[in-house]
């Protein structure tokens, strides 16, 4: 038997973006999601494709015990958690003999593949590895961790991210003119935080515009909008959504004395708050 754990991610910046091309900043968050692997005669675990893909990359069969403190399809990167644990635990529990960056790239490959060719790497690379990265198509460069206070702030709206996805390519081929600049305003924010990554009240007001152009995108939600606003008015230095949009999660970047205030104004205006900061590690066996 084997039990790996992998952490959830939030995009800082450049969600939606890095699909064109243009660079994005994530880092790896608590709480994290937990596999269990074990060879068996009689292999059962929970419905799920990426799952069967993982069994499918390493051509073995066995059973699955998953245990997950990550809201599912909320924009927190549960499906990479899930996908980059259970192929270490297989990994590990048949011996296969494969590195992090063996599983982070096949993790990918199984991401590309459940969502049809649309998915960026961030989710697999910042799960795999934990930590802060900048992530540029295939290419990612670890950045230093900071001390971060963030809340992130459940929406409880269900979204599909392969929707937002196909709402975003479809606003971008019907006004390119409008949405291009847009895309590139989000890449010239990612430029901007890189040289500004130890100064969250900077990084907080380039959150807010990140935000604003997120809902050019056509991503945003009011629900959204309540508890991003709930968060700058209680005091973040900013707040946005983060992944998808159209449901799933804000989240806000905070003093650190401010942020039980902030998550109780996000629960006050029906948000579901954790109070979070980078997790450095990536993949860990249990
Ligand atoms: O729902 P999430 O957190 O997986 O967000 C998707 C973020 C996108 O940029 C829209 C897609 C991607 O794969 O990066």
């Amino acid at each position: 038997m084997a039990t790996w754990s992998a952490p959830g991610k939030v995009f800082l910046f450049g969600e939606h973006a890095v699909l064109y091309e243009k660079p994005g900043i994530a880092l790896a968050i608590r709480p994290r999601v937990y596999v269990t692997v074990r060879k068996t005669s009689h292999p059962h675990h929970a419905k799920s494709p990426y799952i069967d893909q993982c069994f499918r990359e390493f051509g073995v069969k066995g059973s699955v015990y998953i245990n997950s403190q990550l809201p599912s399809s909320s924009g927190l990167g549960s499906s990479a958690a899930v996908t980059v644990a259970t192929l270490a635990a297989i990994n590990d529990e048949f011996d296969m003999g494969r590195s992090k960056e063996q599983i982070a790239e096949l993790a990918w490959k199984i991401e590309k593949k459940v969502q049809k060719g649309r998915a960026s790497a961030t989710d697999t690379t910042v799960s795999t590895y934990g930590g802060m990265f900048l992530i540029k198509e295939g290419t990612r460069k670890r950045l230093a961790p900071q001390n971060y206070h963030l809340v992130i702030g459940n929406s409880q709206i269900s979204h599909s991210t392969s929707r937002m996805v196909e709402k975003v390519a479809e606003m971008k081929s019907k006004h390119p003119a409008i949405i291009n600049p847009v895309l590139d305003s989000i890449e010239a924010i990612v430029m901007d935080a890189m040289k500004h990554l130890d100064e969250p009240a900077y990084l907080g007001k380039l959150m807010d515009m990140n935000h604003c152009l997120l809902e050019m995108l056509g991503v945003g939600h009011p629900q959204l909008s309540r508890l991003v606003l709930a968060a700058r008015s209680t005091g973040a230095f900013g707040a946005k959504i983060t992944g998808a949009g159209g449901g799933g999660c804000m989240v806000a970047l905070a003093p650190k004395n401010i942020r039980a205030r902030i998550a109780g104004a996000i629960e006050v205006f029906d948000g579901r708050a954790i109070i979070t900061c980078i997790d450095t590690e990536g993949l860990r066996k249990e």
